[in-house]
């Protein structure tokens, strides 16, 4: 049976294979990276097959007024099985108990119709935007490079706390 929990530890290396399966994630960058994006995050919701960790989705928040979730990503053999929309579910309900007002995503190409079954509304008459930190063209700064520019040093095997 599959598990959905909220966490606060998570084995560091099923988040980069999961990061790495969907193209997020150069095996070069150090894992302090990684921990630091899940120990930043207001809510990390990951799903469980026994000890293996098939799904993760992050919530970053003020707590208040904004919310957004951040890279729901499934483990490739384990797409269509309803987990995508389970941490969905559950990382709504989370800002939805923490009273957060409003709550956004950003959907990659293709992946809005996923996110519309779950309760998300296309919103008219705004446009995505995204800092050009590098002064690139405007399609190579829809690149995430943030990360890329980042330093810190490489921890094997580290559990998220
Ligand atoms: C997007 C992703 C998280 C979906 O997870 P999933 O577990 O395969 O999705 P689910 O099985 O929960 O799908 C829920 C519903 O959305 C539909 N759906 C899923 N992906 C879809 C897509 N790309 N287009 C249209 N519908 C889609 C499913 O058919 C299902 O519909 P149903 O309720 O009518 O049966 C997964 O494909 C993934 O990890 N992709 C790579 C990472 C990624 O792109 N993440 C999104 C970043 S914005």
């Amino acid at each position: 049976m599959i598990e959905y929990r909220l966490v606060t530890g998570l084995p560091l290396s099923d988040a980069r294979h999961l990061y790495e399966e969907a193209g997020w994630w150069d095996r070069t960058l150090p894992d302090s990276l990684l921990a630091e994006m899940f120990r930043g995050a207001t809510a990390v919701v990951a799903a469980f097959d026994g000890e293996e960790v098939i799904g993760l989705g992050r919530l970053l928040s003020d707590g208040v007024s904004d919310g957004f979730l951040q890279d729901i990503v499934v483990r490739s053999a384990r797409r269509g099985e309803g987990v995508g929309a389970k941490i969905v579910e559950k990382l709504v309900e989370t800002a939805r108990a923490k009273g957060i007002a409003d709550l956004y995503l950003l959907a990659v190409p293709g992946k809005a119709p996923f996110y519309q079954k779950s309760g998300f509304v296309p919103l008219a008459n705004y446009t995505a935007m995204k800092f050009n930190w590098n002064n690139e063209p405007d399609n190579a700064a829809a690149k995430n490079t943030a990360t890329q520019t980042r330093s810190g040093e490489k921890r094997d095997h580290e559990t998220i706390h």
